[in-house]
């Protein structure tokens, strides 16, 4: 299906599905007032966190964050994107394919980019014979010379661009494209009337996208000339902020049970030969939220492989940050001696490779910030303890977090039990006895947010009942950058479901759809006088959190004038918290 599909299409297809029976397929659902739960089939547990509102039609996991509409969860269960989620639940409601929104640009702009992808594909092949021909000889032995044999170059489709002004302009204009498609493709350079190649004297990297397409080039250059990789700038086919080097090669990969991201084409190239499967590279940028997500659906887990040097580890950071931002397992291999992975796999072997284990993402950034810290002085200890507890914070499992803590004990020397506070978790809640319920109690304190976070999250829900009096509830009654964003949404108009399907950012979605899951069927009942409630509970927080900050300021004051001052404040706004804790 090409073009887009008409909303209101998609309305009626919501409004047919029954969100709850498309679940009830793969999960066993329990009511419970309007809202449904189950085990979640995204994580592993034992007591329900998954639910599923019918009325918003939106799925939710209190646990592991996962949520979305009734075509997300078809898109996660079977695995398929969403134009085909959205055929197999038309389907099942026996809804006809929608006539497609007509784009009056929409047939020009295909049949551009299709003469791009062609004009890149004859060019690849065009690099790619050129290997084989005496032109091509001084490429293929430093492509030989670096370690590749023929099997490799032709799986990779590698090439060759010969030391010539314009090769490869010439021959793609005798086969009829004209000099603006290929100034468009990125493949030639123009100026004026002329037409040069872009390309020259460089090892040729195809990149090619998971639908087959060649996008563009790397192009490495012979020795030592710069840049060392020249790369197709961003053109109508071509993004490099989108696309991942060898994603084509993972859809063949079957069970594939974690993709190895690294820094270079040339290491994508090494790692295959020697017999790991798996490995794609960025294109010369970092990591962005796009490539995580684009990653995310061909395994369960990225390992980070990127180079051993300051730069690389400092990429890793990065890298985890943004998987993190996009809930993507992610873990990292580390590489000895500033070793690449390219260098590392040739110096010391396959074995050694595949024998070396991942490091969690946590153990990662401790590493990190240990060589940040001087241990042997007692400023140094602190410093580093709680930086690590910062990070802590977001480990799950009490017993990893056990594991970790008694690393932290032994370098810092401070005892758990003062860890575990600094963290946040008192050590009673970790304790031994009953560990379920002390593990629930857990992840309730770990996901403890700012106060009134909660009661902002509830009166988000009951704007997005739509039962709210018009302009009751405004932007600025939210103090959450998140939820106030989602509450500028809803406010003009914007439903609920549309919000979580089309959410720019994971941190989004998950906000709007742990918000929009809360209320109690009492609450929906009552949504007007409940939202009140909630503005007053805010106003009261906040009032009292300026009570707090000027108190603060009176106890620092220098002057007896100022301290005065601080008083008479405080005053006036304890009179205001009065009167509103009476309700008026
Ligand atoms: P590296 O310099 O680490 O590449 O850059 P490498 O894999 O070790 O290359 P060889 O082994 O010397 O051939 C890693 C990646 O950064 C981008 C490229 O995508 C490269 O694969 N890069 C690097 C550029 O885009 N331009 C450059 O000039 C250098
Ligand atoms: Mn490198």
């Amino acid at each position: 299906m090409a073009g887009r599909i008409p909303s209101a299409w998609m309305d009626e297809l919501y409004a047919r599905t029954d969100i709850v029976s498309v679940v009830s397929n793969y999960v066993s659902l329990k009511k419970d007032g309007r809202r449904y739960w189950g085990l979640c089939p995204f994580h592993n547990e034992k007591t329900a966190s998954f639910s599923v509102n019918a009325d918003l039609n939106l799925y939710h996991c209190f646990g592991c964050k996962a949520g979305g509409t009734v075509v997300q969860f078809v898109m996660e269960m079977e695995r398929l994107p969403f134009i085909d989620a959205v055929k197999f639940l038309a389907e099942r409601a026996h809804l006809p394919l929608p006539e497609l929104q007509e784009d009056p640009d929409y047939e020009r702009k295909r049949s551009q980019r299709e003469r791009l992808w062609n004009a890149n594909r004859d060019a690849a092949r065009f690099y790619h014979d050129k290997l084989w021909q005496p032109e091509g000889k001084a490429v293929l032995d430093y492509l030989h010379k670096r370690g590749l044999d023929d099997g490799i170059i032709r799986k990779f489709g590698l090439g060759a661009s010969v030391d010539r002004w314009d090769d490869l302009t010439k021959y793609l204009l005798g086969k009829g494209y004209t000099q603006d498609e290929l100034g468009q493709a990125g493949l030639s350079v123009i100026k004026g009337d002329h037409a040069f190649d872009m390309f020259r004297n460089r090892a040729m990297f195809p990149i090619i996208d998971q639908h087959g397409n060649v996008l563009g080039f790397g192009g490495r250059a012979m020795g030592d000339a710069k840049p060392k990789y020249l790369n197709t700038s961003d053109t109508p086919v071509f993004n490099k902020r989108k696309g991942v080097y060898a994603i084509n090669l993972l859809r063949k990969i079957r069970d594939l049970k974690r993709i190895l991201l690294v820094e270079g084409y040339m290491d994508v190239v090494a790692i295959t030969q020697a017999g790991v499967a798996g490995a794609v590279a960025t294109l010369g940028t970092a990591l962005t939220n796009e490539q995580a997500r684009l990653l995310k659906r061909y395994a369960p887990e990225i390992w980070l492989a990127y180079d051993g040097d300051e730069a690389g580890q400092h990429a890793i950071e990065r890298a985890l940050d943004i998987f993190e931002t996009e809930n993507v397992p992610a873990k990292v291999l580390y590489f000895p001696d500033k070793l690449d992975p390219d260098e590392f796999i040739r110096q010391r072997g396959l074995q050694a490779f595949t024998s070396m284990k991942p490091m969690s993402a946590i153990a990662y950034k401790m590493q990190r910030l240990r060589l940040q810290h001087d241990l042997e002085n007692q400023d140094g200890r602190t410093e580093y303890a709680k930086a690590c507890a910062e990070i802590l914070k977001k480990v799950k499992e009490p017993v990893e977090l056990e594991n970790y803590l008694e690393l932290l004990h032994v370098q810092t020397g401070f005892s758990k039990d003062v860890l575990l506070a600094q963290i946040g978790v008192s050590a009673q809640e970790m304790g031994q006895n009953n560990p379920t319920q002390k593990r629930e109690q857990f992840f309730v304190k770990r996901m403890r947010q700012p106060e009134g976070y909660r009661t902002e999250q509830t009166l988000l829900a009951l704007l997005a009942t739509m039962k709210l009096p018009a302009g009751m509830v405004k932007e600025e009654d939210f103090s959450d950058e998140l939820l106030q964003e989602i509450a500028g949404k809803l406010l003009t108009g914007t439903p609920p479901t549309e919000i979580i399907a089309q959410a720019e950012n994971e941190m989004l979605r998950q906000a709007a759809g742990e918000a929009f899951n809360m209320l109690d069927e009492a609450q929906r009942e009552n949504a007007a006088a409940v939202a009140e409630d909630c503005l007053r509970n805010l106003q009261i927080f906040r009032l009292q959190q300026e009570i707090n900050a000027v108190t603060q300021m009176m106890r620092d004051a220098q002057t007896p004038e100022k301290r005065a001052d601080a008083l008479k404040e405080i005053s006036a706004l304890s009179k205001e918290l009065a009167r509103l804790k009476q309700g008026r």
